[in-house]
Parts: structure tokens; C-alpha cells; sequence
């Protein structure tokens, strides 16, 4: 028998084998519940699922790589519910393409067509083909379904194919997906050679700061020290130097604005990386006082900095005006 761990995992597992020939070995898992017992839910209504209810099988002649010795015909078989393939102990998969004929130990090999699903598939149906004579479809065969489980594994509702000889094959070079992790999935860009990929982060970043200056300012600043903190969802803001850093590479949008005090010209500036990039000018005559928003947006990479540099002039603002402000937001995460 095989060593598969996942026999032993767990002392509600039971298994029951059956020998037909000497090379060809079934047996039936079945596992009841998953061993969270106790967490006081009520899983009697547990759906079936074919990712702990399957037959494994394991026969080594329905490699893509076994030359016909003897001629199967998986038609003679009764299917009965789902199934999992092994080359000797070792998890494998169908093969997405077409494979030579008189392979798999059979004469006309069957492969699955349109390829295997994701997770988040569930239970899909898929076309079988038979090769022969040079035409891959030439034996179009019952659909099958077919659902992909955690841990990097495939399970198959196998049904008659349309005639004999034909056999569902196990794609010999899939047994490396056997070894990938769970934070893995196995893939392929031509479905010939299989690799171990490390599963994208599909995190959530959430960025948003809104900070204020309490105090008017005169003059040259060179930058300003906002130091009112309303949002620094994400903390990439820093209140004691003053500086956004980016934490992720992606599109932000920034706001910055003033409120002047007395006449003449006031400038602020928003620096990127050093670059003074956007400019709130605003020039007024007399006692008159204006407000100036600007705002800015732009690709950043990770670790960029951004900050207010206060230009000339004066501006204004109490405690409670927020009328000098500097904010953003992260829009989206994107790799540059
Ligand atoms: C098929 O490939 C496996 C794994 O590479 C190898 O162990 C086995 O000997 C090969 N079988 C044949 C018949 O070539
Ligand atoms: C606000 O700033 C912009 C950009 O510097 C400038 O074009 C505009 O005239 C300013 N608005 C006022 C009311 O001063």
C-alpha cells in the first residue's frame, strides 16, 4: 500500500482496499467530519464533499508516460462516485492536453478539455477526449465533473467513456504538484511542464490619512509638520517628521490646502521624492482671505515619501478650522 499521510491523519479515517490484478490497487477514503468537533455547531448539515470523499486511484499504467502492455478499457469499469489519482503513492493529475495515442495503457488516451478548475469553482463539468489518429477529439467521451480541494489536489466524478479502449489518464509530469505547498499552486503556461508557484497575496491595503496643521504658519516652512491626526488608517503617515511614506506600490491621490492671512502671495508645495510636484498659490490684495485646495495624483512606488513644504506667505488656521490640511488615499495596489 502506498504511504499517503493523509491516511493517518486522523483516527475517524477509514479505509477499505480491494486488489484487482497486481498493479492495480483501489481504495476507498472516507473521512467523517474534519475533526472540529466541540466548536458547538451543528455540522449534521454538512454538504457532501468530494474533496474528503473520493477513491483513490492508483495505477501506475495510466501514466502518460506507460506504453501500451496491456489495453485497458475503462469502460468495463463500474465508476461510483468520485475519484483521486496517484502514481505510485505520489498525487497526479489528468493532463490538459492531448496525449500520444497507445499511451496511459490504453489505445486512446483521455484527457480533460478545457483544463482543471479553481477553488473557488467548486463542482465544474468538463469534456473528455480520446486521441487517435492524429485527431485529439477524435473520441468525444462523456463530460466528467471535476473539483479542485485544498492542498493542491483534484478530485473526479470518472463516468463510461464512450467505448473501449480508452482509459482517463494521470499526467506524469503533474507529480510535482504533489510537493507544493499550501501556500502554493501548481501551474503550467503550456501544461507540459508543471510548477510550484507561490500563491499571490490577495491583500486588502487600506490607506487613507487626513492630518492638520493647528496654528498659522509665516513664511518659509520647509515642511510642514502637521501634527492633528484625524486618519492614518495604515499608518503611513509620520507625525513626527511630517512624511507620507508609501507602504505599497499603486495610485494615491493627495489633497493639500491653506487659508491666507493678509495680503500677498502664499505658496505651498507637495513634494514626491523631492520633485515639488503641485502647487497651492494664491495671492490676495488687503485684508481679504482666501482658501486654497489642490490636490494630486500619481503612481508611487513603495517607500515613496511625500510631504507640504510651506513656499512663502502666511496662512492661517486655529485649532478647529482644519483650514491647513494635507490628506490622501491609496486607490489602488499596483506593481510598477
Ligand atoms: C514514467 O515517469 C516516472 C516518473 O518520472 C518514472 O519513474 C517511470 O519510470 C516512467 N515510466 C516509464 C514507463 O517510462
Ligand atoms: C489656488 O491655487 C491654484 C494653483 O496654484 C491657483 O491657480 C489658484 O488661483 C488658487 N486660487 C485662489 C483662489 O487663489
Amino acid at each position: 500500500i502506498p504511504y499517503h499521510p493523509f491516511f493517518f491523519s486522523s483516527k475517524k479515517d477509514y479505509l477499505c482496499l480491494s486488489l484487482i490484478g497486481s498493479n492495480h490497487l483501489l481504495y476507498t477514503l472516507t473521512q467523517d467530519g474534519d475533526g472540529d468537533e466541540g466548536s458547538g455547531e451543528d455540522d449534521s448539515h454538512k454538504a457532501f464533499d468530494p474533496c474528503n470523499h473520493y477513491t483513490a486511484l492508483d495505477q501506475a499504467w495510466r501514466a502518460t508516460n506507460y506504453t501500451t502492455k496491456n489495453v485497458a478499457c475503462d469502460r468495463r469499469v463500474q465508476w461510483k462516485g468520485w475519484y483521486r489519482l496517484f502514481y505510485r503513492g505520489k498525487p497526479i493529475q489528468m493532463p490538459e492536453r492531448c496525449v500520444r495515442k497507445e499511451m496511459c495503457g490504453t489505445h486512446s488516451p483521455l484527457w480533460l478539455v478545457g483544463g482543471h478548475p479553481r477553488i473557488r469553482d467548486g463542482v465544474v463539468t468538463r469534456k473528455v477526449c480520446g486521441n487517435w489518429k492524429n485527431n485529439c477529439c477524435m473520441f468525444k467521451s462523456p463530460p466528467i465533473q471535476v473539483k479542485a480541494c485544498r492542498g493542491n489536489y483534484y478530485v473526479y466524478k470518472f463516468v463510461k467513456p464512450v467505448a473501449c479502449h480508452m482509459a482517463y489518464c494521470a499526467d506524469i509530469n503533474t507529480v510535482v504538484c504533489g510537493k507544493c505547498r499550501k501556500t502554493e499552486s501548481c501551474i503550467s503556461r503550456d501544461k507540459i511542464t508543471w510548477m510550484c508557484k507561490k500563491n499571490k497575496m490577495r491583500m486588502k491595503v487600506n490607506v487613507h490619512f487626513f492630518v492638520t496643521y493647528p496654528a498659522s504658519i509665516s513664511g518659509k516652512v520647509n515642511r510642514i509638520m502637521y501634527r492633528k491626526v484625524y486618519v492614518n488608517q495604515g499608518g503611513a503617515f509620520n507625525t513626527r517628521t511630517g512624511i507620507f511614506r508609501a507602504p505599497v506600490s499603486g495610485v494615491y491621490q493627495f489633497f493639500f490646502s491653506t487659508q491666507t492671512r493678509g495680503s500677498g502671495t502664499t505658496d505651498l508645495w507637495l513634494v514626491v521624492n523631492n520633485y515639488w510636484v503641485a502647487m497651492s498659490h494664491s495671492n490676495v490684495q488687503g485684508s481679504s482671505s482666501v482658501g486654497n485646495l489642490s490636490t494630486y495624483m500619481t503612481t508611487l512606488r513603495k517607500g515613496a515619501t511625500v510631504y507640504v513644504t510651506h513656499n512663502r506667505g502666511r496662512s492661517w488656521a486655529i485649532s478647529a478650522s482644519n483650514t491647513i490640511v494635507f490628506g490622501g488615499s491609496l486607490l489602488m495596489v499596483r506593481k510598477i
